[in-house]
């Protein structure tokens, strides 16, 4: 299948954003090694399975095959997206989106204020997934990335902005409830989406 045609395949299914499993590791790692030149190694990964206290642990799933993974870390008010990435086969379809969003309601759900990350500065595609999500820069590691060396945006986002952002049908205020992340969940590109 040529790209475009497998895009709008994987457009027309549903994909499901659901925390992950233990058994979701294989294919996890499978993303996580084409994705990165200095991949996690599967221990990296199964430590941030529940129990882990203020840790969230997201896949996206199609036709029960694993798209796609995003983590973070809660620490009071504040949270950190460490990893985010889609099967290459899956990307440019909205399913990055979709996981940052259900991230970003999760992690305000969990108590915090803000979300920060870090991403390489030649990685367009992932900056421009997170300036959609209303994330701006703030401040530079220089040198902070090996495999090639280079240097790392620290990107930050307000979450209750996120919450309010403006693709939203209604706007939501205060406290975010089961019914504000379904509203979220769709209103971006994907067709339909369930959340568990
Ligand atoms: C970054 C990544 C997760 C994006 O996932 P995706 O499913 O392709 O992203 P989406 O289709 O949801 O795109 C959402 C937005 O991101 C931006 N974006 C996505 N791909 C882009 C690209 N190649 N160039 C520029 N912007 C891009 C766009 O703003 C897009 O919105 P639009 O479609 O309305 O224009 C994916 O490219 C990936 O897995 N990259 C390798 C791993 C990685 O770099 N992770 C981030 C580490 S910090």
């Amino acid at each position: 299948m040529g790209g475009s045609a497998r895009a709008a395949a994987v457009r027309t299914m549903t994909v499901i954003i659901r925390e992950a499993g233990a058994t979701d590791l294989p294919d996890v790692l499978g993303i996580e090694r084409v994705s990165f030149n200095d991949p996690w190694t599967v221990g990296m990964f199964a430590a941030h399975l529940p129990p882990r206290v203020g840790a969230q642990f997201l896949v996206a799933e199609k036709s029960r095959a694993i798209v796609g993974f995003a983590l973070s870390q809660t620490v009071m008010d504040e949270s950190e997206l460490l990893n985010i990435a889609v099967d290459p086969s899956a990307r440019k379809v909205g399913i990055g989106a979709e996981l940052l969003d259900a991230m970003m309601v999760r992690c305000t759900k969990a108590g915090a204020a803000t979300m920060w990350l870090e991403v390489r500065a030649s990685n367009a595609s992932a900056r421009g997934l997170y300036e959609s999500r209303g994330f701006v820069s703030a401040g530079l590691r220089k040198r902070y990335y090996q495999s090639p060396r280079e240097d790392a945006i620290v990107l930050r986002a307000e979450l209750g902005l996120a919450v309010r952002n403006e693709s939203v049908t209604e706007p939501v205020r205060g406290l975010v409830t089961d019914r504000d992340e379904r509203i979220l969940s769709t209103a971006s590109h994907l067709p339909r989406q369930e959340i568990k």
